[in-house]
């Protein structure tokens, strides 16, 4: 049966983990895969993730099924953070999913079911999974321009011009905060841009909100998807919560549907169960049980906010410390977009073969794209990346 099976090209970003684990070099740096690490290198479980558990061992009396939709109060609570106060609750459907990926997945899912004519616009570049995903289910996808290189910022003209060409109906990912793999976010005025012209041409925003927290802030970061919510009828959006509780082995995240009445967010619910119940039936609890648990505590809530405004000035100050690095190695202000980006992630400029060079010479670890998870660098070991890095781009 497997005699015509090609093999699979690697994944890009999640090969690294193996690549790297097989390097004996003691100095290697791994800013690969999205994971946060604190200034030790490490990923933490968080105390308030870690009390949850604590209360969820002494209280849990049994492990039955929830069902394809998950634990509503998880989805409720998600719905909130996300959302805000006065989400439409009335016109949203939840569904809890294994992770942003699952949520994703299921949600494409809807649309294949829905309008399966419509094409997908994602932005370019976009993590490199989406593409995958909605092709996987069946929908047509085009790419809209997002990045400028040069200035390593959004081309907002750019963007609107290319999304004019979608046909209404049409759907267009966006990001809804701390963009992957670029690091460039729009200024809320972009986004009303953004917002009109959806408006105006008819097409359903699928915001992917994958890093709420790791930005601005956690109101900050919602801050298109509550735009959005507020001026559109209709709107779907792919929620991760494995990143900001960082309980990513957890896989836990929520999709939800806004649709411009009650009784229509009642069918589009129904049809995103039986995507959960086709692709997987159910997803796992014991994420979403934490996070209901945190979100549901205002003293927990509290202390797990105060956590993920550490990592997220951490992240913040090594952006600024590594522009001003980069500023002393290479003589210049190129690098300085490392201040302006936000998240995780910075496209720093390199080519494959410099991210090659680096990983063989220099036993550091990114996506071929030149793609650098920020959090995954320790204080310590600036000065050598950034001196890898110029190395490597003299001509
Ligand atoms: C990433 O972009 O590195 C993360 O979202 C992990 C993944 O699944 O690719």
């Amino acid at each position: 049966m497997f005699e015509l099976l090609q093999p699979s090209p690697p994944d890009k970003i999640l090969s690294l983990i193996d690549l790297f684990r097989g390097d004996p070099r003691p100095h290697k740096i791994d800013l690969g895969v999205g994971v946060y690490r604190d200034s030790a290198g490490r990923t933490p479980v968080m105390r308030a993730v870690r009390e949850a558990e604590r209360r969820l061992y002494e209280t849990e009396d049994t492990k039955a099924y929830l069902g394809p939709g998950g634990d509503p109060a998880y989805c409720g609570s998600i719905a909130k953070l996300v959302l805000g106060d006065d989400a439409p609750v009335d016109r949203l459907a939840s569904a809890q999913t294994p992770g942003g990926a699952g949520a994703l997945r299921i949600l494409a899912a809807l649309i294949a079911r829905a309008r399966p004519q419509a094409s997908v616009w994602l932005p370019d570049p976009t993590w490199v999974n989406h593409h995958a995903i909605f092709s996987d289910a069946g929908l047509a996808t085009r790419v809209y321009p997002y990045f400028d290189p040069v200035g390593s910022c959004v081309q907002l003209e750019a963007m609107l011009a290319g999304l004019h060409d979608a046909a209404p109906g049409d759907v267009v990912l966006l990001h809804g905060c701390c963009h992957n793999p670029t690091g460039a976010s729009l200024a809320e005025d972009d986004w009303e841009r953004v917002c009109e012209l959806v408006l105006a041409r008819g097409l359903v925003p699928f915001v992917d909100l994958a890093y709420q927290g790791f930005g601005d802030g956690l109101d900050e970061d919602a801050h298109a998807v509550r735009l959005f919510a507020r001026r559109l009828p209709e709107m779907l959006v792919a929620v991760s919560s494995c990143k900001n509780f960082s309980i990513y082995r957890e896989r836990t995240g929520c999709a939800f549907v806004l649709a411009d009445t009650a009784a229509r967010a009642g069918i589009a619910r129904g049809q995103l169960l039986t995507c959960a119940r086709i692709a997987y039936s159910m997803p796992p609890d014991h994420g979403g049980s934490l996070v209901r648990i945190i979100l549901q505590d205002p003293a927990l809530s509290a202390q797990w906010r105060e956590e993920l405004g550490t990592m997220r000035d951490r992240i913040v100050a090594l952006r600024s410390e590594l522009a001003r690095v980069f500023a002393e190695h290479s003589n210049s202000n190129r690098y300085d977009f490392l201040r302006r980006h936000r998240g995780m992630f910075s496209l720093i400029g390199t080519t494959a073969a410099q991210v090659e060079r680096l990983r063989r010479e220099h036993a550091i670890y990114m996506v071929d794209d030149g793609r650098v998870n920020i959090a995954g660098l320790q204080e310590g070991q600036v000065e050598s990346f950034v001196s890898a890095v110029v190395a490597v781009s003299r001509v």
